[in-house]
């Protein structure tokens, strides 16, 4: 885990094996962001264009090495583009706060397998401190237990991600800037435990596993945990999880996480998918299409993040988080297409497709979840090909039974830093879901079928209940370039938003 620290010591004098400075497109060429005055200073006033004659353009996700002139004691200087000059530019700052995550994260993942660095960016306020480190901190994410051991072996194994971060001209004994060092600490270590659990392989992380780690981390944060295991599922008439699971070696389980704070008004309900591999079942995948289907639990493993998160924080909200965790695989015990389910709530679903195993878990978590009357319920699932077709690959669809909860989750996720989009949920897709056998089909039309399975997952929300639903399945899991604080692989997608939520909730402006 990399270390954050506050710092006061000028840049020109701090030992670090780097330093960074920010860099943006002016008007009339590059500039050099605020935070930066000692180490331009070094470069006598020439930083500028010393890093323009390297090809710097002050573009976002540019990062450009310079050799260190005498006078820094970092050997190195790194110029991270920032993107254009904000029209709002101050003395100090004016960046937009994700701009600075990503300058900074771009920064930390070009400093792998450094000891310590000195981020020299543009710092107005506790806010963009705390972007700046949860940037860092996101970007030196690696995710490297299987390989070389799991060390630096020295011979070609995995670089170790940056090991320290001093934030300079951040104040260390402000309040409002330790509170938000210390928030960015808790919320990128959670996400960076929801990466760790999406990209651990299938074998590994099978539903008894993902519980157990569950288990482990919410009794060390102080979290009530009950797991309900493939026995206790049958007698309890989860029709929906057990159905799903019933064709794998690894049984299925339903996690339930309980934060409480005693000054809370408000209570937020929490519901991952957590498919911890996704073959289809009956229904197979082609080849092609299941190489990365260990993602399919990216949902349950962002609600699980943020519920931890949240306890880490301390925050006045209560909180309930329910991990719907199957494997769906194909075999002689396999739910069948055309199998009817009876399902927790009592409905009858006909199975015509098993590949949508999502909506089925999700579904019985939903009613669970139902019985306690929140405030609120938010469901994370990657569900559907159709939202990623509709969004690409770094925007997930909000879906709600309320359209003034559906804005504010949009708006808070963009707030949080992440791409999100609103979209409805048409009564008339209800009817491609009637069943000539059952109460209703898992499968409808197929134009607009990432909306069909919002709409199959809202029949499964108690009465009056305010419910969102997340689509993550573009954004969940990075298989291009890394950019920014996004690494390949598993990203933790949506748990800064529901942290944001809940923070939302906490002081009383949601819900
Ligand atoms: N897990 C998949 C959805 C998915 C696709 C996630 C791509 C991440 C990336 C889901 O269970 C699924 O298979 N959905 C089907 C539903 C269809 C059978 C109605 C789909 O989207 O094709
Ligand atoms: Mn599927
Ligand atoms: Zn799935």
């Amino acid at each position: 885990m990399t270390a954050l620290t506050l710092s006061t010591a000028g840049a020109a004098t701090l030992r670090a094996d780097a330093l960074v400075v920010g860099v943006a497109k002016g008007a009339k060429g590059l500039v050099v962001a605020p935070g930066a005055e000692a180490v331009d200073k070094a470069f006598a006033g020439k930083l500028a264009s010393v890093l323009e004659t390297m090809g710097a353009s002050g573009a976002e996700g540019e990062a450009t090495k310079l050799p260190s002139p005498s006078g820094l004691k970092a050997p190195v200087v790194i110029g991270v583009g920032l993107g254009p000059v904000p029209e709002n530019a101050q003395k100090t700052a004016g960046y937009a706060a994700e701009s600075l995550r990503r300058a900074a994260g771009t920064a930390a993942r070009v400093l792998a397998g450094s000891k310590k660095a000195a981020f020299a960016l543009p710092i107005g306020s506790a806010e963009d401190a705390g972007a700046i480190a949860e940037g860092a901190l996101l970007g030196a994410y690696a995710f490297t237990a299987y390989q070389g051991g799991g060390k630096d072996s020295g011979n070609g194994g995995p670089k170790q991600p940056l090991a320290e971060v001093a934030l300079l001209g951040a104040k260390p004994r402000d309040k409002a800037y330790k509170a938000a060092a210390e928030r960015a600490i808790a919320v990128t270590e959670e996400v960076n435990r929801a990466r760790d659990l999406i990209n651990t392989p299938p074998n590994d992380l099978t539903p008894e596993a993902f519980a157990a780690v569950a288990t482990a981390a919410g009794k060390e944060n102080g979290l009530k945990v009950q797991v309900l295991d493939e026995k206790a599922l049958v007698k309890g008439g989860f029709g929906g999880i057990v159905g799903v699971g019933q064709g794998s070696q690894n049984p299925p389980r339903l996690v339930k996480l309980t934060y409480t704070h005693s000054k809370a008004a408000k209570t937020l309900a929490l519901v991952g998918k957590g498919i911890t591999y996704d073959s289809g079942g009956i229904s197979l995948k082609p080849a092609g299409h299941n190489e990365t289907m260990k993602c399919d639990m990216s949902g349950a493993a962002a609600v699980f993040a943020a519920v931890v998160a949240v306890a880490r924080l301390g925050l006045p909200v209560n909180v309930t988080c329910w991990l719907a965790l199957a494997e769906n695989m194909p075999s002689g015990s396999a739910t069948r297409p055309g199998d009817v389910l009876r399902m927790y709530s009592g409905k009858t679903v006909e199975v015509l497709n098993t590949d949508a195993e999502g909506r089925l878990v999700l579904a019985d978590a939903l009613w669970k979840a139902s019985e306690e009357k929140p405030d609120a319920i938010v469901d994370v699932a990657t569900l559907t090909g159709a939202m990623v077709l509709a969004l690409g690959h770094r925007t997930f669809g909000v879906m709600a039974n309320d359209d003034a909860f559906r804005t504010a989750v949009h708006e808070t996720a963009g707030e949080a830093g992440e791409q999100s989009w609103p979209m409805p949920l048409p009564a008339e897709l209800r009817k491609g879901m009637d069943s000539p056998t059952a109460d209703i089909s898992n499968m409808g039309e197929r134009m607009g079928s990432g909306l069909v399975a919002g709409l199959f997952l809202q029949e499964f929300v108690g009465e009056g209940i305010t419910w969102a639903h997340l689509d993550i399945a573009g954004p969940a899991f990075h298989e291009s370039a890394p950019y920014g604080y996004t690494p390949k692989g598993g990203t933790g997608s949506s748990v800064r938003t529901l942290v944001k939520l809940a923070e939302r909730m906490a002081s009383g402006d949601l819900g």
